[in-house]
């Protein structure tokens, strides 16, 4: 409930607040040792205590410089020497993930050098550094780990003839929250990309930290006291690059990276294509190489890339692909999607590779065959590289195609899901793989988004074919809606607006006309019409053609008679109040649109905006899903490919989608059920003018629920028609679609059922019937507590709903309104 608030919070801080990235991070735990010191030094601007208090062994002397260099920082005037085992202790105060550095700086005190030593180190019980003999300079070793117990021990041994082992100075800082999250890590190799798991159960040792394209940056100017340092001297052809430097601070985003995933200078500076070295062919890559131990050949490392596109003049300019050691890592990444749209918002991307013989690790950003010529550029702002101490073999997660469809992979504000935006990329590898769909599918999107939003001839020719059929004359739609008639307008949004309209045949339409001349919305139209034109379902409100001429982004929908259910909840005192049974059905009509979607023939589709202003009533009152702009397709075969950033409305989005940016059906399912709680207590899903605590529906609801007390905030209109039993089985389905993980959540199928059991329940309140719709077997105490998958009844009904689905289509009247008043 806490984490739940916390988000809750965050997501209002969001929308009435800019994102306060400026509050410098304050580590839970914070342990800071000027090791064999008496008293305190300071570097950079950090107190480091003495740290005799953290000693848990005797084997161990201090030891002071005799006449330090002038501007050697007292840090390095003492030192920690075991001539045993050494230890030090450290209570915890948090658990997860941890920074751990070491200083080394050796010298000689009389004949004892320093420089002689060599030793192994361990943490809590894992060897992290072994047969260590510290060079010359002053050297950190920085170590991040996850720690999961009440202390933390580091241990010192000795090993071979040296007899001891020392230590300058020691830091113990708890990480920021998801400064290395266990999803969507891309393990880059010759086995195509797949999800690498777990990524914060391991033992990660820095071993480059770079500024692109920047000046060092010292601990004094990085929110966690790392130093940056610039990556000139790693560039394979320095010629091939260009710096670029940006003086605004980054536009830090909800989801993106945070300035202690790095300081704001990283993002502020970038190596972009140096086009203008024209002994370079037409079109090439930046590369540097980090050198990396011959004795790390075989082994996984990460390699964290950071973008901020500050080389573009506007959003959706900039495509590129990304290589690690040769081997495609992220192709047409496109920064503008990875964020809320919006230019300079800096991201991260975490790449796992196993290095080879080479001794470096390459990285290599070029133009995406995508761009055209004149835009070509290819960005990089900072790259890390650390290496995993405690796995030698990366653990490879094989089923690869299922993963992309359904974790949703993201890295700090990343979806890697298939980019629907890109329809190209979807039709031209759907392509390969399902020769059926060459014509649905089909060509026209990219030279759309390429040369911004003008019209393509050559798509007419083939007209007839798949959703290009449905393209309609502009002169029809402006007949249709009287050109454009003000008092036709029905509603309004982010796209646009809506108007209602008669086609030539008499049938009544909904048409959502993009604001002419602008290019946003676009991904959303081509989204809407690629998924709306494969499908046909009685509760999927269908399209009826669109149209691109003069630059016009036009959907035209089915009219759905009654509108938004949302109407017919609250706020309006003409529309009589739905009853309980009616309600019900709405929502059991909703699920199945839903369920279709989610598992259905066009499979895999999430909505992403579920909400009651989205689902249309049609004449009798029949619940119709609509508004697919949003939508995100499930990957085609050896889809490679995609992004998106968090996206949906306030009051609805799955907090788990929004922390891990980890995008699964069961978003859907979470804002469902919220639409659940909304239908039951007739109030909207955010009311900024009720108190604190009334404010967001899905915890306010979940707060009485848990006091058993739902009788008190059921809408007045309801009191005394529901039955006890189908509010309980109501209320706990609603509860279990906003479980805070989306693996406690049940599947659209689940709650389609569970939804008809209520309705069952209030119209018998015995459980014979309810065996009508069940196998017989199957024991019906335990499907009220626990989340039953791949129940055979609900596929069969959701089959013969189809094929009802697509005559109803064909033959009735359709009729649809599309009514946005929420913009997004
Ligand atoms: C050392 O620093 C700590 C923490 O800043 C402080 O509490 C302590 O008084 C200092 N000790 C001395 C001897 O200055
Ligand atoms: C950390 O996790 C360990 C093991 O799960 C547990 O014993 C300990 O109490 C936890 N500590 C904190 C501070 O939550
Ligand atoms: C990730 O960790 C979970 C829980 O510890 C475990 O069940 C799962 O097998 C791990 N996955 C991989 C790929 O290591
Ligand atoms: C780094 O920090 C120092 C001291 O706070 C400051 O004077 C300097 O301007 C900073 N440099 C950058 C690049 O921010
Ligand atoms: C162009 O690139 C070549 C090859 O890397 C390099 O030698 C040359 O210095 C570059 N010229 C400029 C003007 O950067
Ligand atoms: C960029 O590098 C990759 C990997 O080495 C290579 O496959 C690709 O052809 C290069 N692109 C260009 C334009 O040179």
């Amino acid at each position: 409930m806490d984490t739940q608030n916390l988000v809750f919070l965050n997501l209002i801080l969001l929308l009435f607040i800019p994102c306060n990235c400026s509050v410098s991070f304050i580590p839970p735990d914070n342990y800071l040792l000027s090791c064999g010191s008496h008293s305190n030094a300071s570097l950079f601007n950090r107190v480091f205590m003495s740290d005799s208090t953290f000693l848990s062994s005797d084997d161990s002397t201090s030891l002071t410089i005799q006449k330090p260099p002038q501007n050697l920082p007292a840090l390095y005037h003492t030192a920690r020497v075991f001539s045993g085992t050494g230890r030090y202790r450290f209570n915890m105060k948090k658990n997860g993930t941890h920074l751990v550095r070491f200083h080394f700086s050796p010298f000689k005190v009389q004949s004892f050098d320093l420089k002689s030593a060599k030793f192994s180190v361990f943490v809590n019980g894992i060897l992290i550094l072994s047969n260590f003999q510290p060079p010359n300079d002053v050297t950190l070793k920085e170590f991040i780990l996850k720690v999961e117990s009440n202390f933390l021990e580091i241990l010192f041994r000795p090993v071979g003839n040296s007899g001891f082992a020392f230590v300058n100075a020691v830091e113990v800082f708890t990480a920021p929250e998801d400064f290395v999250v266990d999803y969507g890590a891309r393990l880059v190799g010759p086995f195509g990309l797949v999800e690498y798991r777990n990524l914060s159960t391991k033992v990660l040792e820095t071993v480059h930290r770079i500024n692109v394209g920047g000046l060092k940056i010292t601990p004094f100017n990085d929110t966690l006291w790392r130093t940056w340092i610039p990556d000139k001297d790693y560039l394979v052809f320095k010629g091939a690059a260009k710096p670029a430097v940006s003086t605004h601070t980054p536009n830090y985003q909800k989801g993106g990276a945070t300035p202690e995933i790095a300081p704001d200078s990283v993002y502020m500076t970038a190596q972009q294509m140096n086009r203008e070295n024209t002994s370079l062919a037409s079109r090439f890559n930046i590369t540097w190489n980090f050198p990396v131990a011959s004795s790390s050949v075989g082994v996984p490392h990460l390699v964290r890339l950071h973008f901020c596109d500050i080389v573009s003049p506007a959003l959706n300019l900039l495509y590129f692909d990304v290589y690690i050691n040769g081997y495609i890592a992220y192709k047409d990444l496109d920064l503008s999607m990875l964020t809320i749209h919006t230019l300079a918002s800096p991201v991260y991307v975490d790449f796992v590779t196993n290095s080879d013989d080479s001794g470096v690790i390459q990285i290599s950003v070029g133009p995406s065959d995508l761009t055209s010529s004149i835009r070509m550029n290819a960005i990089l702002n900072g790259a890390e590289i650390m290496k995993m101490v405690n796995d030698v073999n990366a653990n490879v997660v094989h089923r690869r195609n299922k993963l992309w469809a359904l974790v949703g992979p993201i890295v700090g504000g990343i979806v890697t899901l298939c980019l629907v935006a890109t329809v190209f990329l979807f039709a031209t590898k759907c392509r390969k793989k399902k020769p059926k769909q060459r014509t649905v599918d089909s060509v026209g999107w990219t030279p759309l988004r390429m040369f911004g939003g003008s019209s393509l001839s050559r798509t007419s020719e083939h007209g007839s074919h798949g959703y290009l059929g449905l393209k309609i004359p502009f002169a029809d739609i402006q007949s249709a809606t009287n050109n454009f008639d003000k008092s036709l307008i029905i509603g309004s949004g982010g796209f646009g607006m809506v108007y209602k309209g008669v086609l030539r045949d008499n049938v009544k339409v909904a048409v959502k006309r993009g604001m002419p001349g602008s290019r946003q919305g676009l991904p959303e139209f081509q989204t809407e019409i690629t998924v709306l034109s494969k499908i046909r379902h009685r509760h999927l409100v269908s399209l009826v053609g669109f149209c691109e001429e003069n630059s016009e982004m036009i959907l035209v929908y089915e009219y759905v008679e009654k509108g938004p259910l949302k109407r017919h909840l609250y706020g309006s005192s003409q529309l009589p109040p739905l009853s309980w049974k009616q309600r019900l059905e709405i929502c059991i009509g909703a699920a199945r649109g839903l369920h279709y979607l989610h598992t259905g023939f066009a499979q895999g589709i999430i909505h992403r905006d579920i909400k009651s202003t989205n689902i249309l009533l049609d004449e009798n009152y029949v619940a119709k899903v609509a508004d697919f702009g949003l939508s995100r397709s499930g990957p085609c075969i050896n889809e490679t490919h995609v992004s998106t950033g968090v996206k949906g409305s306030f009051g609805y989005l799955d907090p788990e989608y929004y922390r891990r940016q980890q995008l699964t059906d069961k978003s859907d399912v979470y804002s469902f059920g919220v639409v659940l709680f909304e239908v039951l207590c007739g109030r909207p899903a955010v009311d900024p003018q009720l108190t604190r605590e009334q404010v967001n529906l899905a915890e306010w609801a979940l707060e009485w629920l848990n006091k058993g007390m739902m009788e008190h905030i059921v809408d007045p209109h309801l009191v005394g028609q529901i039955k006890q039993s189908s509010l309980k089985k109501f209320c706990d389905t609603a509860e279990k679609c906003l479980a805070e993980y989306s693996v406690d959540r049940p599947t659209m199928g689940d709650v389609l059922w569970n939804l008809e059991y209520a309705l069952q329940l209030q119209e018998s309140g015995q459980q014979r019937e309810l065996h009508a719709i069940r196998s017989a077997s199957e024991d019906v105490s335990v499907t009220t507590t626990t989340v039953i998958t791949g129940n055979p009844s609900t596929n069969r009904r959701t089959e013969r709903d189809y094929d009802t689905g697509s005559s109803d289509v064909s033959t009735s009247q359709v009729f649809s309104q599309l009514i946005n008043n929420e913009g997004r």
